[in-house]
């Protein structure tokens, strides 16, 4: 049997349980190229609250389909020579047990490389690809540059503040916790990490870039976003990756007041999609498997159990609860 969650009503606010649909239905035959994977590892990621919600980049997820996502699987029957049994693949699984495809935009994931397999759906997946083409190609940092990335300690931006220490930049984080705030300079060694909940955050941002900010990798918009626009130098880049802080929200934000900025500052904003890299994914992952085994890009994986809680797991992303890279597993990994 394949269970599944089915979008059932486009969600307001966080996500309920009302929002989806459990079912079990039999898994049918194969087909010819076709081929059964049992689903392994979930990503949950913040864009699925607005697949779930309207039109974007992709068309929102229609009701009564399986809720779209990222996940990772093995192989159990194959009618397809390209990917044999034991295969471990990664694709848009959805949110089910199993799934029969073609292969058509499943990729093999490199099980024996030592590594655990969650990783590739963390810093040498599509988290590390967003991390590092966000911040070179967008950021363009030069050596002595300042960098301040917000949701510093999730996925993303804990690849980004890495990324950022090893190509020599002062590197400060906005987190939502102290104990995030710890974790990113503690451990991941970036410069300075404010608590943007603490009374005194703005003091204590400016504190930390004594020389102005030249790059803001942004994923929450917002506050976030305007306090950076205060203290943004001539020339800096702002690579806009996400706006979390809208994605859940049931009224409008307070807003962003100080755009104006931009033009004294001759600054540039621009919003980028990690779908337009794929292509280019080797590049990146080459240079972030060589950080990941030389101890320079660290990582945790948030991994929750339990299929049937997936529509809360997915809430912690937008809550601040999530450290890292949020997984749901789905079921054991196969052993080697
Ligand atoms: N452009 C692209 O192609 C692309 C690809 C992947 C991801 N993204 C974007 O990158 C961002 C991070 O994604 P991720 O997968 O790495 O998630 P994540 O950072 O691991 O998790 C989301 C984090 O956002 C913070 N947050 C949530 N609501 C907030 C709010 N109202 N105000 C301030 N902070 C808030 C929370 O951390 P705190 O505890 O610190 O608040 C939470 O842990 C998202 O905006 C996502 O949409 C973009």
């Amino acid at each position: 049997m394949n269970k599944q969650w089915l979008l059932a009503e486009r969600p307001t606010g966080l996500f309920s349980k009302e929002n989806f649909q459990l079912r079990e239905v039999i898994i049918p035959e194969l087909k010819d190229e076709q081929f059964l994977v049992r689903t392994i590892y979930l990503s949950l990621d913040p864009t699925q609250r607005m697949w779930a919600q309207m039109d974007t980049y992709l068309p929102a997820v229609k009701k009564g389909d399986v809720m779209r996502s990222l996940g990772m699987g093995v192989v159990i029957k194959s009618r397809n020579p390209a990917f044999k049994e034991g295969d471990v693949v990664q694709g848009m699984t959805g949110w089910q047990s199993h799934v029969i495809t073609d292969g058509r935009d499943y990729s093999l994931v490199p099980s024996k490389s030592g590594l655990p397999l969650e990783i590739y759906l963390g810093p040498l997946g599509m988290t590390g690809i967003t991390a590092y083409y966000g911040l070179i190609e967008i950021g363009k940092p030069e050596k002595g540059e300042t960098l301040l990335v917000s949701a510093a300690a999730g996925a993303v931006g804990s690849a980004v503040c890495q990324i950022g220490k090893i190509k020599g930049l002062r590197v400060v984080g906005l987190a939502g916790s102290d104990d995030k705030c710890r974790w990113l300079t503690s451990e991941l060694g970036i410069d300075a990490a404010i608590n943007y909940r603490s009374a005194n955050a703005w003091q204590q941002l400016k504190d930390a870039c004594p020389k102005g900010i030249d790059i803001c990798f942004e994923n929450v918009g917002g506050t976030s976003l305007d306090m950076a626009l205060g203290l943004i130098n001539v020339g800096a880049r702002i690579p806009l990756c996400g706006y979390i802080s809208e994605y859940a929200a049931t009224e409008p934000g307070p807003g962003v007041h100080n755009l104006a900025a931009l033009i004294s500052k001759r600054a540039k904003i621009e919003g980028f999609l990690v779908l337009d890299y794929v292509h280019r994914s080797r590049e990146a992952l080459g240079e972030l498997g060589k950080w990941v085994m030389d101890g320079r890009l660290k990582y945790r994986m948030d991994i929750d159990e339990g299929f049937e809680n997936l529509p809360d797991s997915i809430n912690k992303l937008f809550e601040g609860k999530n450290t890292g890279k949020l997984l749901v597993k789905v079921s054991e990994p196969p052993v080697e």
